[in-house]
């Protein structure tokens, strides 16, 4: 503590993000980055701005980008918010849509960003276990609250929430906003997008760092009744005009735009999900369900914190959580091309044996 500090800086607890090591020759699977490139187009599209255009400000309503997003959900572009990666739009959310009287509800293994906004603005909130098979089971969402957020599928467990749920849970649950995280969702859930039109209390959102592999370029978007994107408009407004920069404004839309190329990466980490989950079973993973870019997995012999330090020795980096505890034996793996998880594959095998 400084005596310079405010109160509110006393007592936050900040997130801790997965490392970003400089180490050469590292296997890097701990934040679920891509390992496919951004789209050809969206690097062209990078390239041709700059220059003269740097000298002015950007738009600070991101038209030409949200009418892209719009486009490709078949929505409206005042049913579309974009911010400095979907991080940035999560906080914007917390602050105009999940700070009421009632606590909001998140699961109690989920991201753990989402307690750290809760500090930072002063949210109550309650942790809602998640089943014995780390599963989110709707009937323990539907008591009083003042929102409920969670990802689907879920983080870091992987595992996915079925759409129908999803909307039983709006049915029940008209009194306050839902968020659904889809930072995952590309990679094989369902997403809720098609309910937005239905449902006013319905906030999804979308990350270009996962399944776009954009996560240097820091975009993200909601998309949501007008009403929603209009709370989420006053407070970007009331702290930062121009969020998004006139690189991520050109590269984002023609990502977006590049439907073909999103599709082919998107299907070969899910191919390369299947075998990594198939190998690693046979050497004794126990391994959650997953329709994310990363999987969760624990062995028997070993303990979580021990396998990541010995593959750590080996320059594979995954992410390990001490906590809560009931997560600690797990590792949370992303997938990788090919000959990454083969190298992390024939590591483990070498350790384990
Ligand atoms: C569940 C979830 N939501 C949101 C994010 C934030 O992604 P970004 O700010 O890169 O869009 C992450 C990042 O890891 C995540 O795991």
């Amino acid at each position: 503590m400084s005596r310079y500090w405010s109160k509110v800086v006393d007592g936050l607890t900040p997130y801790v993000p997965g490392e970003q090591p400089k180490l050469p020759k590292l296997v890097k699977l701990n934040t679920n980055e891509n390992p496919y490139g951004p789209s050809p187009r969206a690097l062209a599209a990078l390239r041709a701005e700059g220059g003269v255009t740097l000298r002015l400000y950007p738009d600070p309503n991101c038209d030409s980008l949200k009418e892209s997003i719009a486009a490709l959900h078949k929505l409206k572009p005042a049913q579309v918010f974009v911010s400095n990666g979907s991080d940035e739009v999560l906080a914007h959310t917390f602050l105009a849509l999940l700070k009421h009287e009632q606590p909001v509800l998140f699961p109690d293994i989920t991201y753990s960003f989402y307690p750290v906004y809760c500090g930072l603005y002063g949210i109550e909130y309650k942790q809602v276990p998640l089943t014995e098979s780390f599963e989110i089971r709707v009937d323990d969402y539907l008591t009083p609250n003042g929102g409920i957020i969670f990802p689907n599928p879920n983080a870091p467990t992987g595992r996915p929430l079925a759409l129908a749920e999803i909307e039983r849970l709006l049915r029940a649950n008209a009194g306050s906003v839902v968020v659904v995280d889809e930072a995952y969702v590309d990679f094989g859930a369902e997403s809720a997008v098609g309910l937005v039109e239905r449902y006013p209390q319905l906030l999804v959102v979308h990350s270009l760092s996962k399944s776009r592999s954009l996560a240097g370029l820091r975009v993200g978007y909601a998309l949501g009744h007008a009403e929603l994107i209009e709370a989420l408009l006053r407070v970007k407004d009331s702290f930062n005009s121009y969020p998004l920069d006139r690189f991520a404004v050109a590269g984002a839309a023609a990502a977006m735009a590049d439907r073909a190329y999103f599709e082919e990466t998107c299907a070969k980490v899910v191919a390369t999900r299947t075998r990594l989950v198939a190998d690693l079973e046979s050497l004794g993973f126990d391994v959650l369900p997953s329709a994310a870019n990363f999987v969760f997995a624990r062995h028997g012999a070993l303990g979580g914190a021990e396998l990541a330090a010995k593959l750590r020795q080996r320059s594979i980096i995954v992410r390990h959580f001490k906590n809560p505890p009931r997560i600690a034996p797990f590792l949370r793996i992303t997938v990788g091309t090919d000959a990454q998880c083969e190298a992390l594959i024939g590591v483990l095998r070498a350790i384990l044996t």
